[in-house]
C-alpha cells in the first residue's frame, strides 16, 4: 500500500558500502521522470552518479561552504545525525554511494518545486525497492566553482541551469529509526 510506503520513508544518514544496482537506479529515476512539474514543461533534469567515491567527492564541495553559525540550537534526529547536529562531518552525502543531483532552469519561477516533486518521487520509488535515501540541500553553493561548473559541463547540463538539491541512495547501516511524532494542529478539514 503506498501509505505503507510513505510511513517506512526516513531520512537516513548511515549507510553501508554496497552500491545500488542500475536497475533499482533506473526505476527511481524513472519516478523522478515521471513527477508533476509546473506548466508540464519537464524543464527539471536529474544526473546520477553511481559511483561511491565520486559521489563523497560531491558530498565534500556540498559542505565545502556550509555556515553553520547561524543554527545553532537547531536539531534533526538523534538517531540519524545530520550535518547540522554533528558540524565534524565532513561529507554532505553521508557516505551513500550513490547521489542523483536534480538540475533546473534558473529564471523559471518553479525551478525549485519541480525539483523537491522529482526528489520526493524518487525517495518513495526507493523506499518500495527497500533502498535507503535522504533529500539533501544546498545545490547551487555544491557547484559553485570552477570544478562544480566543469562537472555540469561535462554531464551536458544546460549553460542557464543550476542544481536544486539531492537525493542520495544506499543501505541502511543499522537500524531504521522511527518517525518523529507529529505535531498537532498541522490539518485541518473544513465542511
Ligand atoms: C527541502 C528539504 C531539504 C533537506 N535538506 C537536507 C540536508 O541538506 N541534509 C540532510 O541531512 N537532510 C535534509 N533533509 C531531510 C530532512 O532533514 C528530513 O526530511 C527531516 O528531518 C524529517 O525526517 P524524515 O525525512 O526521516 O521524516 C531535507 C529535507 C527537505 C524536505
Amino acid at each position: 500500500m503506498l501509505m505503507d510506503i510513505i510511513k517506512a520513508r526516513h531520512s537516513i544518514r548511515k549507510y553501508t558500502s554496497e552500491q545500488i544496482s542500475l536497475e533499482d537506479l533506473d526505476k527511481i529515476l524513472e519516478a523522478g521522470n515521471f513527477a508533476p512539474n509546473a506548466g508540464g514543461g519537464q524543464r527539471s533534469m536529474m544526473v546520477a552518479v553511481h559511483n561511491s567515491e565520486f559521489a563523497a567527492h560531491l558530498g565534500r564541495m556540498n559542505l565545502a561552504k556550509f555556515n553553520r553559525s547561524n543554527l545553532s540550537g537547531s536539531y534533526v534526529s538523534a538517531e540519524q545525525p545530520s550535518v547540522i547536529d554533528d558540524p565534524t562531518m565532513k561529507n554532505g552525502f553521508y557516505g551513500a554511494p550513490t547521489v542523483v543531483c536534480i538540475f533546473c532552469q534558473d529564471n523559471f519561477l518553479f525551478k525549485t518545486a519541480d525539483a523537491f516533486c522529482i526528489a520526493e518521487n524518487m525517495i518513495l520509488q526507493a523506499t518500495e525497492l527497500g533502498i535507503s535515501s535522504c533529500i539533501i540541500s544546498r545545490g547551487e553553493e555544491t557547484f559553485d566553482s570552477e570544478e562544480g561548473y566543469k562537472l555540469m559541463r561535462e554531464w551536458g547540463v544546460p549553460e542557464n541551469y543550476s542544481c536544486q538539491c539531492f537525493v542520495i541512495l544506499g543501505y541502511i547501516d543499522g537500524p531504521q529509526p522511527a518517525s518523529k511524532p507529529r505535531r498537532a494542529n498541522r490539518v485541518v478539514v473544513v465542511h
